[in-house]
């Protein structure tokens, strides 16, 4: 195992999109960012020094920082952030993981352009099971605002309103020549007759799932969030914010120019979208003047497409690579998300936006829960999360906009070292039904099961998938619908659990886990680094 040191320099640099100009806040003047180049087994250091006018905070999305939350990186969760002028360094071992996942700023919105991806090449020796290829991408998809992003949330949350969407997905930073002023940043594959190639997906927009597809040419889907897949072959992938996913091509057809596309999936009620992201795979040889043919894409509103996508994935569960599904439970989590409208007195027209998990909203503390549990640092956080809403109602029923007001608190949910977890995250109707991508910070989990309308206790647990679930950290729990995951609670420390829709999360939509330690040696929370920002 080697050492892999990186300098993050957090700068400002003037970036211009859709014939707009303005300073972005990007790690060495890169927008995507670097990418972490890895080996299963390496220690990882990266020493971020901030030399932008925002604090700052870098997460490693998917990286189980094993006894080690000082290095997860969500601000105020594990960590105070890193002020202008100062550095901090991210210390961490890749261990027992391999595959495709990304890092990104975790704090405000700054991740919509402070981002970028993380490979993880197997141990030495270990091929991928799956066909090896020839060469490989990453392919970042994100949200373009031509405004400044921090301004617009600021703006809106005094409104107590959502802000703008975005105006453009992004492949790589770029959106592509449907987009005016984006033709010469188009971004392009060059690809080989006759070769395989592995690309590595990764969703990075703020606020939106995404639909992705390329012209004339299947997908073989290999791997998901880092975790390796049952192969199946597909025209399209559906990839949630914070989900990473791998897929092998062939480069098997008639040598021409093929865009690929990502357009977002929303199946709100005001679902519209005309901002599909488009980049170019191109045949060796051909010339830049042979005009792309656009992928068939779902529809922004299919969901029968988003279902039955998902379906599909299931864990590789091989010898080499077994899911350990926990097959008994010792704690049941039921947990109701909605959206509800709160007093605010300091908000324009008084009211605010309120999302809630069992009809708590959660308030971010002023320092660092994670450091507040290990020094034991009273008033900051109570650990009495309920573990099912206060009553419950027909969740998925007529919208429900009576009693809408929820309570506010940082409240966290406390877990035994080592005990098995169920949870059932349960969309309801309070305003309207969504989809949520959730993301559970130091775990990876089952996805033991999903369904639409009320998760029923009785009938439900039985059509389970204890056998071959996908295995991720990032799920997707669909509109009007559940989704239920079982991890092992083996890593003990703070971590936080949140939509991965910039939008909820800044409404309330999250709360954190306090995992204890336990009674061994090696499974209590490892000292903090002594560079550990200070509060
Ligand atoms: Cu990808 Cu808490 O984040």
């Amino acid at each position: 195992a080697a050492t892999k040191k990186y300098e993050f320099n957090i700068q400002v640099k003037n970036v211009s999109r859709l014939c707009h100009a303005k300073p972005i806040v990007t790690v060495n003047g890169m927008y995507p960012g670097p990418t972490i180049y890895v080996r299963e087994g390496d220690q990882v250091l990266v020493n971020v020094t901030n030399y932008a006018q925002y604090n700052m905070s870098i997460h490693w999305h998917g990286l189980k920082q094993f006894r080690n939350g000082w290095a997860d990186g969500p601000a105020y969760i594990t960590q105070c952030p890193i002020k202008t002028g100062h550095s901090y360094t991210y210390a961490f071992n890749v261990t027992g993981q391999r595959g495709t996942l990304w890092w990104h700023a975790h704090i405000l919105w700054l991740r919509a352009t402070v981002h970028g991806a993380i490979v993880i090449m197997p141990k030495q020796g270990t091929p991928f099971p799956f066909p090896q290829p020839n060469f490989e991408f990453n392919l970042l998809l994100g949200e373009w605002w031509n405004t400044d992003v921090e301004g617009l949330v600021k703006e809106a949350n005094k409104l107590g309103l959502p802000p703008n969407m975005s105006d453009a997905h992004t492949i790589n930073g770029k959106p592509g020549p449907l987009f005016p002023c984006s033709e010469k940043y188009t971004y392009t594959i060059e690809v080989e007759q006759g070769k395989t190639y592995l690309l590595r997906i990764i969703n990075a927009a703020l606020n939106d799932e995404l639909f992705f597809a390329i012209a004339g040419h299947n997908m073989t889907v290999v791997e998901v969030d880092a975790v390796y897949t049952k192969p199946f072959t597909t025209q399209a992938i559906l990839i949630a914010p914070g989900q990473t996913t791998n897929v092998l091509i062939q480069a098997n057809q008639a040598p021409s120019r093929y865009f690929m596309a990502a357009r977002a999936f929303m199946d709100a009620p005001l679902s519209i979208d005309n901002k599909t992201a488009t980049a170019i795979l191109q045949y060796k040889g051909i010339p830049n003047t042979v005009l792309p043919i656009l992928p068939h894409l779902p529809k922004p509103n299919d969901t029968a497409s988003a279902l039955s996508y998902n379906a599909k994935l299931k864990s590789l569960n091989s010898p080499q690579f077994p899911a350990n599904v926990p097959r008994k439970v010792d704690r049941h989590l039921f947990y109701t998300i909605g959206l509800g409208i709160n007093p605010c007195p300091t908000c324009q027209n008084g009211t605010q936006v309120a999302a809630s998990l069992n009809n708590i909203s959660f308030v971010m503390p002023k320092i660092g829960l994670l450091q507040a549990h290990y020094f034991n640092l009273k008033g900051v956080f109570t650990t009495d999360f309920p573990d099912n809403p206060p009553r419950p109602f027909n969740y998925t029923g007529a919208p429900l906009t009576a009693n809408l007001k929820t309570s506010v608190g940082t409240r966290l949910s406390k877990i035994a070292f080592n005990s098995t977890v169920e949870l059932v995250l349960q969309d309801t109707n309070l305003l309207t039904v969504e989809s949520h991508p959730f993301h559970l910070h130091g775990y990876n989990f089952f996805v033991v099961g999903t369904g639409i309308g009320n998760f029923d206790a009785k009938k439900d647990p039985a059509k389970y998938n204890l056998v071959d679930p996908p295995e991720r950290n990032t799920v997707g729990v669909p509109t009007g619908g559940w989704t239920a995951i079982r991890f092992t609670a083996n890593n003990p420390g703070v971590w936080f659990m949140h939509c991965h829709l910039e939008l909820h999360t800044g409404w309330g939509l999250k709360m954190a886990f306090v995992v204890e330690d336990g009674k061994g040696p090696d499974q209590s929370i490892l000292p903090p680094p002594k560079d550990l920002p200070p509060c």
